[in-house]
């Protein structure tokens, strides 16, 4: 029986994690949550050393996938410390105690580690990161990769997949003010047309997960730095008239083509993923296809609050 603990199973990538890994026949998921646990999950702080410790130690896991973390770059601008602490204190603490169980670790990192602009990125380019957020996650890679030897950072760019509220995704949270704007006395929705990003399937993460967790059930572990990332470039002003498109919805939509973000946003973090796709690794769903699955499974209803 090999044995996966997914640590922030309650979030975005967490969710879609657990669903592909319990797929998985002949292998034991244990999940963790922290605000919204459920029955089938373990209730643990990260920031709380003493009870992960005794937890890996518990549960003895042969791999320990870390999805939790604050993620969101303006609360890490206004709360350096919580993202410290999630980001990085908590990295070095799951990844130390599942070393001294021999347990692999794969925890999952940002694009937002460099500066955007001069993309695409590859594992080895050297990060800068612009905001507290990607800071704070470069730091948890340096704090993995000090730590253990049988570690691996995945690095990640925008993900969108299964919601539980429209805010959950930056893809998704655009979901309400296009509605406004498509209705009778709507004004005009005003999107960033500055920053190119490449939204990435949950579940396409999930199985790109599964893949590696495979390779290392079957000795062939694989360390350091990788990345992953979808292929469709997009600006939110383009994601947004897609949504429109799919939710079939007359928006009233203008391009804004200089940011106006308080956080600094980096301008185009494109990940190389080459270094997987070499491995046969991956599975790139179309934003099209994969955006009308979540909002079929997510139906808007005029909700008035994101
Ligand atoms: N979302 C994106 O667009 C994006 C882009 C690139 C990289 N990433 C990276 O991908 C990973 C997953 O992100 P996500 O979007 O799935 O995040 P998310 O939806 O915000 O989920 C965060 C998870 O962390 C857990 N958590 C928060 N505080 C905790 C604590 N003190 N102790 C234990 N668990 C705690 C949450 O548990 P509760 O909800 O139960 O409190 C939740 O399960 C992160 O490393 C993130 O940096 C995300």
């Amino acid at each position: 029986m090999f044995k996966v603990v997914v640590i922030g199973a309650s979030g975005l990538l967490g969710r879609a994690l657990v669903d592909e890994l319990a797929r998985q026949a002949d292998w034991q998921v244990v999940a963790t949550a922290f605000s919204r646990p459920a029955p089938n999950t373990v209730a643990l702080d990260i920031r709380d050393a003493q009870a992960v410790e005794q937890f890996v130690e518990r549960e003895a896991p042969d791999a320990l996938v870390i999805a939790a973390a604050e993620r969101r770059p303006d609360v890490c601008e206004h709360d350096p410390a919580l993202a410290r602490a999630l980001n990085v204190d908590a990295v070095r603490t799951l990844a130390a105690a599942a070393n001294r169980r021999g347990a692999w670790t794969l925890s999952i990192s940002t694009d937002y580690v460099f500066n955007g602009t001069h993309p695409p990125y590859r594992h080895d380019s050297t990060p800068a990161p612009l905001n507290a957020y990607g800071h704070s996650k470069l730091d948890g890679e340096r704090a993995l990769t000090a730590t253990t030897d049988l570690g691996c950072v995945l690095r990640l760019p925008l993900l969108y997949g299964p919601i539980v509220s429209w805010a959950e995704s930056a893809v998704t949270s655009l979901v309400p003010a296009i509605a406004a704007s498509a209705s009778s006395n709507g004004r005009s929705a005003v999107m960033d047309a500055w920053a190119i990003r490449y939204p990435t399937f949950t579940p396409d993460v999930a199985l790109v997960i599964r893949q590696m967790l495979e390779r290392h059930a079957h000795g062939e572990t694989i360390r350091g730095i990788v990345q992953w990332s979808g292929d469709e470039p997009m600006t939110k002003y383009e994601i947004a008239v897609r949504l429109a498109e799919a939710l079939q919805l007359d928006a009233n939509l203008t391009p804004q083509s200089t940011p106006t973000d308080a956080t600094p946003r980096p301008h185009n973090c494109h990940l190389a993923s080459s270094q997987l796709e070499a491995l046969g690794i991956g599975r790139r769903t179309p934003f099209d296809t994969a955006i009308r699955q979540v909002l079929a499974a997510f139906p808007w209803r005029g909700e008035t609050a994101a």
